[in-house]
């Protein structure tokens, strides 16, 4: 594996699940590898899916399955196909017409690096990739119910972006519900759909899936709580990624709706959620326990 595609960042390396980050990026890889994309097609899905992201997303998809008993290479399918959609999520909204970004994962956005156009098609291709992996490496019992889940929540991100790019609230809403509205689609779907199709994939019963879901969602939240608070705190050299846009750009963000002491608030009282929802899995959701609270004070 080369460096460029090591997939986390020295912070992460020393976390427990850094085994795991190594194992997602070896089947991401692998699964590119098995298409005959057009070579400049191939190259830029290689570019933005194998750079140093910090693949929090199969993590979920993976301790969740563990949470409930399930074996991690059952789980490997969705883990793969939600950062699929996450890295296509990203190269889109870096483009000129969204949040117009030079920097992602340290090094220039993929049309920076390969130009819109290609950008936008990669994006594309990724989107269906991942449905993909998931309908032809899952049982057919499985695949239909984590399909439903990825679909799902690949919808609810694209909703989330129109409302962060374009507006078109619905009446009579305060800031605040709608930058809620905002992170729960855009950010927050991914997350409740990897933890959602870790427990399928290691066959919770409904009530560890409820509770899977309340954990994902608040963690989601979270998750969005603590980047918009990061564009605000921190070097773009730091984060590998340009730093102070929000505001420049009219965002709806956690600092600017609430200020940062009640942001930093807002992110305790969701670490808080997270791990009441785990209650039910006592020792098995220490992992996700853990990753929780690696989010909740992540400065990168
Ligand atoms: C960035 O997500 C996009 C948001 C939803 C805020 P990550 O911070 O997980 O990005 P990578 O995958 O580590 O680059
Ligand atoms: C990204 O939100 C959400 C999605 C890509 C769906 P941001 O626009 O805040 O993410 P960054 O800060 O560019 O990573
Ligand atoms: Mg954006
Ligand atoms: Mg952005
Ligand atoms: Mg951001």
């Amino acid at each position: 594996m080369s460096t460029a595609t090591k997939g986390c960042d020295e912070a992460a390396e020393a976390l427990p699940w850094s085994n795991l980050v190594a194992e997602v990026d070896r089947a991401l890889g692998a699964e590119i590898d098995a298409r005959a994309f057009p070579r400049e097609l191939g190259d830029a899905i290689r570019y933005a899916v194998l750079g140093a992201g910090k693949r929090l997303r199969p993590i979920l998809v993976l301790l969740a399955t563990e949470a409930v008993g399930g074996r991690l290479a059952d789980a490997m399918p969705p883990a793969v196909g939600i950062e699929m959609i996450h890295c296509f999520s990203l190269v889109h909204d870096d483009l000129p017409a969204m949040d117009d970004d030079d920097l992602r994962r340290g090094r220039p956005t993929l049309h920076r690096h390969a130009g819109e156009a290609m950008a936008i098609l990669a994006g594309d291709a990724m989107n269906t990739l991942a449905f993909e992996v998931v309908a032809n490496r899952l049982s057919d019992d499985v695949a239909g119910p984590v399909g439903r889940e990825l679909a799902t929540a690949t919808g609810d991100m694209i909703a989330g972006q129109v409302l962060d790019t374009l507006g078109g609230f619905e009446e009579g809403l305060t800031d605040h519900q709608r930058l809620v509205t905002v992170h729960r689609h855009k950010t927050a779907a991914l997350f409740r759909a990897s933890c959602r199709m870790g427990a399928i994939c290691g066959k919770a019963d409904p009530d560890q899936l409820a509770a899977l879901t309340r954990y994902g969602e608040a963690i989601g939240l979270m998750f969005q709580a603590v980047d918009d608070l990061l564009d605000v705190t921190q070097t773009t050299e730091h984060l590998g990624k340009a730093v102070d846009k929000d505001a420049a750009q009219g965002k709806l963000t956690y600092p600017e709706v609430l200020g940062v002491e009640t942001t930093r608030s807002e992110i305790q009282r969701l670490h808080t959620a997270a791990d009441e929802a785990l209650a039910p899995f006592e020792g098995r959701g220490d992992a996700l326990r853990d990753l929780c609270a690696y989010l909740a004070v992540r400065t990168r």
